[in-house]
């Protein structure tokens, strides 16, 4: 091997070992640099005869050749390498499946609010809405129940500031006060089309009041069963005929319709409400499943008192009709066999997610 094949060799084996672009360009400067080894070949040639000077340039030509050759292989490698590595540091799977906004869902007990609304509304009922912080008159008094009912003590029911000494504000016990409210609205508009006194008791034609109220309510009880805070949902339909017939067909189809269940019982149990004259409440009881053959408490209900139709500005000798409450929270229980009402207000996702 003759001295610039060796060199050749070298600069091969340097540019190799060069591991990033600074080490190559410090390898190149060895060789093709101003003081490396080609200048010093050059050099070398001033002692030469003109003969000799031609077939030694014409060598050291074709070794520098070689030399840059190798320096641009190489360079090329690096870079190469490098874009291998970035590539590699950067690269996306995209064969991953890609990240989700989580779908919500409604939670169990909006899901019966709905349900009843939709069946009632399929029977003609309005929905109507009303304030959870209720004056006393509208949640008692209205309602015929005495001052000296258990359900007005401290022990059953959150007062809070405001309204007046006579009429207290507090947070509904239940949504019977809409029965009040709403019936008040629509006998005015009727009676301001009939020319009545706003003031009097209304005696003209008015369409019938149907109507469901559904919401939440508050009482002081906090167990299993129990929660300071819990839904109602108050029904009430009042015309000149409506009869407990209509009361117990009312509810019948709203039962089965709701639970899906052709051959549910119903039964009406005499009760005692302040507002209703009869009353009962209703328990109903499944043919076929896990709660078959037993009696549940759905709803309380009655013939609406005449005290209570004299309150919403009619003449209870014309007007009569019944009212209904029931609880969306144990209806929701029974239809998703749910045994803890809790479940429903710890927000716990495990529970909720089953009902999406
Ligand atoms: N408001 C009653 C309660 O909370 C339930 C109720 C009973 C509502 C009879 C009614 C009714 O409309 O007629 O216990």
């Amino acid at each position: 091997m003759n001295d610039l094949d060796a060199l050749v060799q070298s600069a091969r084996e340097l540019f190799a070992r060069a591991a990033t672009p600074a080490d190559l360009e410090n390898a190149k400067a060895q060789f093709l640099g101003k003081s490396g080894r080609m200048t010093e070949l050059m050099k070398g040639m001033a002692a030469l005869s003109v003969e000799e000077k031609k077939t030694r340039g014409a060598a050291i030509n074709v070794a520098k050749q070689a030399i840059e050759a190798a320096l641009n292989e190489r360079r090329h490698e690096l870079a190469e390498a490098e874009l291998q590595r970035q590539l590699h540091a950067e690269a996306l799977d995209v064969t991953l499946p890609g990240r989700q906004r989580g779908t919500g869902g409604l939670h169990p007990v909006s899901l019966t609010m709905e349900r009843i609304e939709a069946i009632f509304g399929s029977m003609g009922f309005e929905v109507a809405d009303g304030p959870e912080i209720e004056s006393d008159w509208f949640n008692f008094t209205a309602l015929n129940t005495p001052e000296d009912h258990p359900a007005r003590s401290m022990h059953d029911t959150f007062y809070v500031e405001g309204g007046s000494e006579k009429a207290p504000n507090l947070l509904r016990t239940h949504t019977s006060p809409m029965q009040i409210r709403h019936a008040v609205q629509h006998v005015k508009r009727y009676k301001a089309l009939a020319g009545a006194p706003a003031d009097g008791l209304f005696s003209g034609d008015m369409p019938e009041i149907r109507v469901i109220a559904p919401g939440r309510t508050y009482r002081v009880d906090s167990d299993a069963t129990h929660s300071p805070m819990f839904h109602q949902c108050e029904g009430l339909w009042i015309g000149e005929n409506v009869s407990f017939k209509d009361l117990k067909f009312v509810f019948t189809d709203f039962c089965r319709t709701f639970f899906e269940s052709d051959d549910l019982v119903l039964r009406f149990r005499p009760s005692f409400f302040p507002f209703t004259e009869p009353s009962a409440e209703i328990d109903i009881q499944f043919q076929t499943g896990p709660l078959a053959g037993r009696w549940l408490e759905v709803a309380g209900s009655g013939q609406v008192h005449p005290n209570v139709v004299r309150n919403m500005g009619l003449d209870p000798e014309k007007y009569i009709g019944f009212a209904f409450g029931m609880g969306p929270d144990r209806l929701t229980m029974l239809r998703y066999g749910v045994n803890d009402l809790r479940l429903f207000f710890d927000g716990d996702i495990r529970f909720l997610s089953q009902f999406r």
